[in-house]
């Protein structure tokens, strides 16, 4: 069954054949290579990556839809003020499709971290999305937005505006996500000399407003609920 707030974001691709293939590839999210089938860790389940942003469960879906918000707040930049013309349709399926692929090169160990999936030793995320996507007859136009999404440290740089706005809302996402993960484990570490490693963005949220609000006493009060609360 599909995540409701992604079927809400899906649902917001007005071309009716991007939609729908949108939407097959996220429900059948599959490839089959010399004849074996490989469907990857469910979608709720998948990290973004393994140590860096949104390192936890579900974080590949807090991250797709954290960027849409970045995305189309771009976009709408880039219509009202800068008076250009974005396909917006573009740029949500091409954020959906851009780490999908993910579910694909990550393993989840017993102890509840990742590592690279036996795929995901030999392809990258892009390269697997990108020759899917091709096989399953997606528009050039697409395909360019995800194989552009690492920006200049891709196999592309983005040569459109809707490739820009997507490489930039997935910078902007992940760069604020790591810092804030990084930021929660460092107050951790100096208020009780415990290393968290495995931190989501909402308990790394609720450690920086508790420091915000109480300072080191309410900070260390309050990772002790947090503790007994796991
Ligand atoms: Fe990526
Ligand atoms: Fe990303």
């Amino acid at each position: 069954m599909l995540n409701p707030r992604l079927k809400k974001v899906v649902s917001k691709i007005k071309d009716k054949s991007l939609r729908r293939m949108t939407l097959k590839l996220i429900s059948d999210l599959s490839v089959t290579i010399e004849g074996k089938l490989y469907m990857g860790l469910p979608l709720e389940e998948v990290p973004a990556s393994k140590y860096h942003h949104h390192s936890y469960p579900g974080g590949l879906l807090e991250h797709t839809l954290s960027t849409i918000n970045v995305a189309i707040a771009l976009c709408d930049s880039a219509e009202n003020i800068y008076g250009g013309r974005v396909n917006r349709d573009l740029v949500i399926s091409g954020i959906i499709l851009h780490d999908l692929f993910k579910a694909l090169t990550y393993d989840r160990r017993e102890n509840g971290t990742y590592r690279n999936s036996l795929l995901g030793e030999r392809l990258d995320h892009l390269t697997l999305a990108a020759s899917e996507i091709i096989r399953r007859g997606f528009p050039a136009d697409l395909i360019h937005i995800i194989v552009a999404s690492h920006g200049e440290s891709g196999p592309a740089s983005p040569k459109t505006i809707e490739a820009l706005i997507c490489h930039v809302a997935d910078e902007a996402d992940s760069k604020m996500n790591f810092e804030i993960l990084n930021a929660a484990r460092y107050l951790v570490r100096e208020a009780t000399g415990e290393s968290w490693d495995k931190i989501d963005s909402k308990t790394a949220f609720k450690i920086l407003m508790l420091k915000a609000e109480g300072g080191w006493e309410g900070l260390k009060k309050g990772i002790e609920s947090i503790k007994t609360k796991k």
